[in-house]
Formats: C-alpha cells, structure tokens, sequence
C-alpha cells in the first residue's frame, strides 16, 4: 500500500516506527539460530525460503521450526510458541493431530499411490455428503485446484466463457481470479499479478462483496458459467455478508442460468457444514482444501446430481485423463485415509463445540483491548476464525477492507506478538482456533495485545 493510501489508524507513525525498530533488534537477539539456517537458505533459494510468501513474515527473516504439535509450535533457538496461524488454516486441526498421524503412519506402509479407488474415497464422500449437503464429490491435491476444476466444468457445461468473483476475493493461485476493480468499476488485473496468460477481463468480472445490484448486470449478459465466491471474504480481512446477500446470489445466478460455486476452504470455521450448513446455503459446486486431511495435501470439489448429469453427458470416457480435470496423485490412497480420519475424529462436532466459543473468547479478548485504548478499531468474527481491522465498523466490500490495511502498523502487531511467543497470520490480523487451542493461549493473546495497545497509545 502506497503512503497515500494509508488510512486512519489513529496510532501515531513515528511511534510505530519507533516500536519496529525495538522490537526487530529484540527478534534478531532471540533468534540467533534461525538466522544461521537463513543465511544458508539465502544461498539456495529466492528469499531464503521454498516458497515465496514464507518471505513477508515480519522480523528480519522468518522463524526456521524445530518441531510442530496441537496449538504450538517451537523453533529452532529452543522458543514456544501459541499458533494462531496454523499454516493459514492448512493446520486448522492443531498440528499433527493424533489420530491423523497414526492413519497416516499405518498407510505409509500400505500402499500410498495407485492410481486405483480405495474404501476410504468412499467413506470419506459419504461424510463430505453428510456434513455439507452436496451429493457427489471429488477430489485434488489443492484447493486451488479444486477451484481450477469446478472452473473449467462450469465453463464446459454452460458453454459459456466468463466466471463473476468478488473484489479482493482470493481462491488459491487460479487465474481468473486475480482480478480487482479499478476506481470507473472496470475489471482489470490484480496489482502484484505476477504473468497473466491473458487480460483478466477476458475471462472474468469482478463485482463488489454485498452489491446486488452489479451482480444483476454481471449475470444479465448471459455469458457468464459460474459465480465462484467465499460466503464471507476471509482473505482481505473478514467481511460478512449483509444479510439477504446470498439469498440474491442463489436466485440472480439461478434466474440467469450460472452456476454457483461456494469455496469453503476458509469458512469451515463456521462449522462442522462450514457456514454452507450453518446458513442453509444452496450451491451447484462447492470447494474446499487445506485442513481436511490434517495438513496432507488435499482438496474436495462437490456437486449436485445435476451438474454431475451435465459433464457426464458431455464428455467422452476416452478424453476424461486429456480434458484438464484430476491428476496423477489426486485422490490418492493417503490423502483419502488422511481424511477420513480428519473429518471423522479431529474436525468432529465435538471439537467444533469447542472451538467455537475459544473464537468468542479470542474476539472479547481483542473488542476489549480496543475498548480500553479507545481506538476505532473493530473485530469481525467467523465462529473459529475472528480478524481486526483499524477501521470503528465492519467492512462491507473487499475495497473497503483493503483500504483500512496498514502494512507498517500490521508488521509492527505481528512482531511484537512473535516476540512474546504468539504467532498470527502474516497477511493479515486473523487468528484462528483448533481443536487443541486452550483458554490459557488465547488469554495470552489478549494480555499482549493489551500491552502492545498500551504502548502504541500510552
Ligand atoms: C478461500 C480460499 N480458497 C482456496 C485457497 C487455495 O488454497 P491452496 O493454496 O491450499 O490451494 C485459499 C488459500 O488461501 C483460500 O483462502
């Protein structure tokens, strides 16, 4: 974000600055040996990470862990931490989870890939059935690529070429996806949008999260397959829907033929069904990835009898492994067993029970803070899953989300937390909660947020 886009946080810079400064010095003090395996790490990869975002986290270099379990992880120079990333939701069942290590451990030596259905396929799309609504399922090694998938069906059965997202919407590194608005509502590349095969508004139209009215003039045309949405944006900070807004998604893409695709990959913070259950939401296709096999790669797409009828009516049984669906690993034996033991006794109803009064907590906990220092900050929640913005109300649009970030302010909140052993989402201010989360962790959180309040203020 460009200083002139720097919104009205109230906190004053120079003390934020003042603070970084502190609080870098602190980190390099405390994490002598994560530097010594990132001066190496700098010598083999761009970076000094193996993958590009691991390079934004705040402090000089990124934290190297030694060793990963339930709510905390620990890093190489010997420090705990209370994990409220969980590997952007990857290890949303706390990490390594018992029972998805010992399925894992059993499978390892049974067989992993064979190309060939296994018993636990079946199990687990008979649980994906019966928690999400959807009948038939497939399944993937991403969520990006279950989106990539549902992408190109919808494309082929409407025989239509577009796809409508949301502004600042993020579903995994898909291509017509990385669109956003410009200042005249044209659609056009998202900044940072690293070699699009083709201008974005040739494929896709972005229209603003919660405008009924320019969802109606995207569909009107008549060319557009899908509408691929999360049911609330979590990836520009939390924004809910208004309420009404999905019933006039389900009948604008119903009335103008599109199909509906609801990405759950996030919102499975909602519930046991995601906030698909929790809100009685109708889709075509529904996606998902992440935390469903405790953190093993992979993904689940979903469909209704009458999407399923639609592909297979068109497609021919000799081109199904040329057409641009599935993968040689996709739906593989441990990935499959991985989950079945994930939605069965980790992600349960019990554990969601759980974890989602700790997401109040962790969100009280953040409301208060911000009460007791006066700032015009606000707190949105999303049942195991809660996010501040430095605005006094709740966003309404991805556009207003994004305007109310603030890198330098952002940076100096995650590394304060990390210096005091917490560890939050590095795009944003999330926190979410896993099976494994105690009251104590998310107490802490509340205790050093309050201090870092006190001193960016006092
Ligand atoms: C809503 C949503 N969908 C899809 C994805 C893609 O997930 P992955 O990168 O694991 O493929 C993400 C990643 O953050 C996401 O937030």
């Amino acid at each position: 974000m460009s200083p002139a886009e720097t919104p009205r946080t109230t906190v004053d810079p120079a003390r934020v600055a003042a603070l970084t400064a502190t609080e870098d010095e602190l980190f390099l003090r405390t994490h002598p040996r994560s530097k010594v395996l990132f001066d190496r790490a700098q010598a083999v990869m761009p970076h000094g990470v193996p993958m590009s975002w691991m390079a934004k986290w705040p402090g000089a270099y990124p934290v190297f862990v030694d060793e990963a379990s339930g709510a905390h992880f620990r890093d190489v120079d010997g420090l705990d931490y209370v994990d409220l990333c969980l590997g952007d939701t990857g290890a949303m069942t706390g990490h390594s989870p018992a029972p998805t290590v010992a399925t894992v451990r059993e499978q390892v030596g049974r067989g992993i890939t064979a190309m060939l259905p296994t018993e636990d396929s079946v199990v687990v799309a008979e649980e994906l059935r019966r928690r999400f609504g959807l009948p038939l399922w497939q399944f993937t090694l991403s969520a990006t690529d279950a989106n990539r998938h549902v992408i190109r069906y919808a494309r082929h059965v409407t025989g239509r070429p577009k796809v409508v997202v949301h502004d600042w919407c993020y579903h995994g590194s898909v291509d017509e996806t990385f669109a956003t608005l410009d200042a005249a509502g044209r659609t056009v590349p998202r900044r940072g949008n690293i070699g699009p095969p083709v201008d974005p508004a040739e494929t896709t139209i972005v229209v603003e999260f919660n405008d009924v009215d320019a969802l109606g003039r995207a569909l009107a045309g008549g060319d557009v397959a899908a509408v691929l949405v999360e049911p609330a944006l979590t990836n520009v900070g939390i924004v809910l829907p208004d309420p009404g807004y999905h019933d006039a998604l389900r009948e604008l893409t119903r009335r103008h033929g599109a199909l509906l695709v609801i990405d759950e990959t996030h919102t499975l913070s909602a519930g046991p069904g995601g906030y698909t259950r929790a809100h009685g939401l109708e889709p075509d296709l529904m996606t998902m990835g992440k935390a469903i096999a405790g953190g093993i790669p992979a993904g689940a797409f979903g469909m209704t009898h009458e999407v399923a009828d639609r592909i297979a009516r068109s497609i021919e049984l000799e081109d199904i492994d040329v057409g641009g669906i599935g993968g040689t690993l996709a739906g593989n034996a441990l990935s499959l067993a991985a989950m079945r033991t994930t939605l069965t006794e980790v992600l349960t109803d019990e554990a969601f029970a759980r974890m989602l009064p700790l997401g109040a907590r962790w969100a009280d906990g953040v409301d208060a803070g911000i009460a007791r220092h006066g700032l015009p900050w606000h707190c949105t929640r999303l049942g195991a899953r809660g996010e501040y913005t430095f605005t006094p109300t709740a966003p309404r649009t991805g556009a207003e989300a994004h305007a109310a970030g603030d890198f330098g302010l952002e940076q100096l909140l995650h590394l304060w937390a990390l210096n005091r052993g917490i560890l939050l989402t590095p795009f944003h201010n999330m926190a979410l909660i896993c099976p494994a989360t105690t009251e104590a962790d998310v107490d802490r959180h509340t205790e050093v947020f309050d201090e870092l309040l006190a001193a960016l203020t006092g």
